[in-house]
């Protein structure tokens, strides 16, 4: 696929087919991965692959598998979004957060290294390993789409990443940036509108 078709095509979706991946276009999803730039030359990145259901639930299991359709009218109105765009990509995504990452055919954990505490920098560079894990996830994000497959992101909760550390056996300095879902797209799948940015309105030329 031409990038710029991949970059067109790589869209959020939360409703997969409960289809397995192949591992090798796994493998060339995350090798895609892998090229992206870091911070340190080392790619301090680790993917835990699952791909069986007992395994998947086990790791999802303090994510709500059900939100009421009262809560989400609250959490959205308390969010007290103006923007339409975004008011329907939260009514998409608050409830199948469980479901995006139980149903597709797989689920990938990615870990970097995280050397001085995440939530304490003393410096920019402080969170160069974090920024660089981002870069290889946009990396998968557009493998993923080039290769006609749909992805899903969840950032874990309070809680959800030291529960996760300890049922994953990590190394206590390698983090879970996020929970990666990829997957076929279901046949209804939804695809919320994306907010039109021109780029006319964003570049400034030579001054801000
Ligand atoms: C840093 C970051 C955090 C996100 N967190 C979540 C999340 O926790 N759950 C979710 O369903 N989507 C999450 N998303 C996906 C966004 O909702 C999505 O990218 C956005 O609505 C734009 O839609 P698009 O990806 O189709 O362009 C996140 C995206 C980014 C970049």
């Amino acid at each position: 696929m031409d990038f710029y078709e991949a970059v067109k095509s790589r869209r959020t979706v939360r409703d997969f087919k409960e289809e397995p991946v192949d591992m090798e276009v796994i493998k060339r999803i995350l090798s895609a991965g892998l090229k992206a730039p870091s911070n340190d030359h080392l790619r301090n990145w680790e993917f835990v692959i699952l791909n069986d259901k007992s395994e998947i639930e086990k790791v999802l299991k303090k994510i709500p598998k059900k939100v009421t359709e009262k809560r989400l009218e609250f959490i959205v109105n308390s969010m007290g979004l103006k923007n339409e765009c975004q008011q329907k990509m939260y009514q998409d995504a608050i409830p199948k957060q469980y479901s995006m990452l139980h149903n597709a055919g797989c689920l990938v954990l990615p870990f970097y290294r995280q050397k001085a505490p995440l939530l304490a920098p003393k410096t920019l560079s402080s969170l160069n390993g974090f920024a660089s894990i981002w870069c290889c996830i946009e990396n998968i994000f557009l493998a993923a789409a080039a290769e006609g497959l749909a992805c899903s992101m969840r950032i874990p909760m309070t809680g959800e990443t030291e529960y996760l550390a300890e049922v994953m056996g990590c190394p206590t300095d390698y983090f879970m940036p996020c929970f990666l879902s990829i997957g076929y797209p279901a046949e209804e799948a939804a695809v919320i509108e994306q907010k039109e940015v021109k780029i006319e309105d964003k570049i400034h030329i030579n001054k801000w």
